[in-house]
């Protein structure tokens, strides 16, 4: 049968991954569908730097290891994110310059480490606030500025003359304020000479929406700035409204032609612009979504017994339409 790596000729397509989930039916499938994977949560500051001084490389070093010999792409996420960020560093008691030189010395150290293993990283994730162009008040925005992701990707440059460095953030295509500020930034960034190789969508979305032509439209502001695309965290939630307790055969399969829309869109962009389309999860009840709304839900192509489901076939039918 055609698996999906192959469908994604000239781009990578990824699922995400724990340190404890890389063996038996999550490596075969990881193995015979996918090119890429991303670390669900074990590569994000506040597991790998998680006190002053100290870092911990056990998970992260066990999905780097994992994705070199296993001979995966490997997508980084994520450098700096407010909901990812140690208590030390969000209650740092030292001065702005102290803490500009503590990330400084943690992007150079991480960035520096995966050298040659890690292809991409997301180096800011979540810079804005939902439903404006404010720039969220994390610790990083209070303590350096507004030019923090300016100076977080320029010390990621420096750390890695080659990796892909990324700006990745959610609502991209259904939050018209947000996604102009994110461009905004993007723009400037550019026009400053900080060295910026693509965005990321994360594109958490419905059966139901957002429409395909939001989200080709938010594509090509991205294409049309020369930078690679990412769907970067797709998964498309079956029961957005909690009116199922079932996946019914109809809302399935208007799922398996959302999936299908959206790589059929990936698929469509120009090469030079194509990345990886990466899904957040491999089986639906692993899904974040499941926690995170509280009820139940369908998002992923695998079921729990990693059968694959008719979003599985929708995106191999996204891949393959011309
Ligand atoms: O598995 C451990 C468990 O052994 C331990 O006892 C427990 C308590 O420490 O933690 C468990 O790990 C949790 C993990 O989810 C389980 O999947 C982590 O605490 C928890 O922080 C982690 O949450 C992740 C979250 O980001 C925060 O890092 C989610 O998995 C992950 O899906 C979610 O992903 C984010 C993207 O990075 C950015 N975009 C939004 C997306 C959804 O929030």
């Amino acid at each position: 049968d055609l698996v999906l790596k192959d469908a994604a000729s000239d781009f990578f397509i990824g699922t995400i991954v724990q340190a404890n989930r890389l063996t038996g039916q999550y490596d075969v499938v990881m193995q015979r569908e996918f090119s890429s994977i991303t670390a669900e949560y074990q590569m994000k500051m506040d597991i790998m730097y998680p006190n002053q001084g100290v870092y911990d490389w056990t998970a992260s070093d066990a999905i780097v290891n994992y994705a070199v010999d296993n001979g995966f792409n490997l997508h980084g996420h994520a450098l700096i994110w407010h909901n990812a960020t140690p208590e030390w560093v969000r209650n740092f008691s030292g001065s702005d310059t102290e803490f500009e030189a503590m990330v400084k010395d943690y992007i150079k150290t991480v960035v520096g480490r995966y050298k040659g293993k890690v292809t991409s990283w997301d180096v800011v994730n979540e810079a804005f606030n939902d439903g404006s162009g404010s720039y969220r008040n994390s610790v990083f925005y209070q303590r350096l500025g507004e030019d923090y992701i300016s100076k977080c990707f320029q010390w990621a440059r420096e750390a890695d003359q080659d990796v892909l460095l990324f700006y990745n953030d959610y609502n991209m295509c259904n939050d018209q304020t947000k996604q102009n500020a994110v461009f905004s930034m993007i723009d400037e960034l550019i026009s400053d000479g900080v060295s910026v190789n693509g965005v990321g969508f994360q594109m958490h979305i419905s059966y139901n929406g957002p429409a395909k032509e939001n989200i080709m439209a938010a594509s090509n502001r991205i294409v049309e700035r020369g930078l690679k695309v990412h769907f970067a965290e797709l998964d498309i939630r079956a029961n957005p409204d909690n009116n199922m307790s079932e996946l019914t055969s109809v809302r399935a399969l208007a799922q398996k032609e959302k999936y299908k829309e959206v790589a059929a869109i990936y698929n469509s962009l120009p090469a030079s612009n194509k990345y990886a389309l990466t899904i957040w999860g491999l089986k639906d009840d692993e899904s974040w979504l499941l926690d995170f709304y509280g009820h139940q839900d369908w998002p992923l192509l695998f079921d729990m017994h990693f059968n694959k489901k008719d979003a599985y076939y929708g995106v191999l039918e996204g891949l393959l339409q011309k």
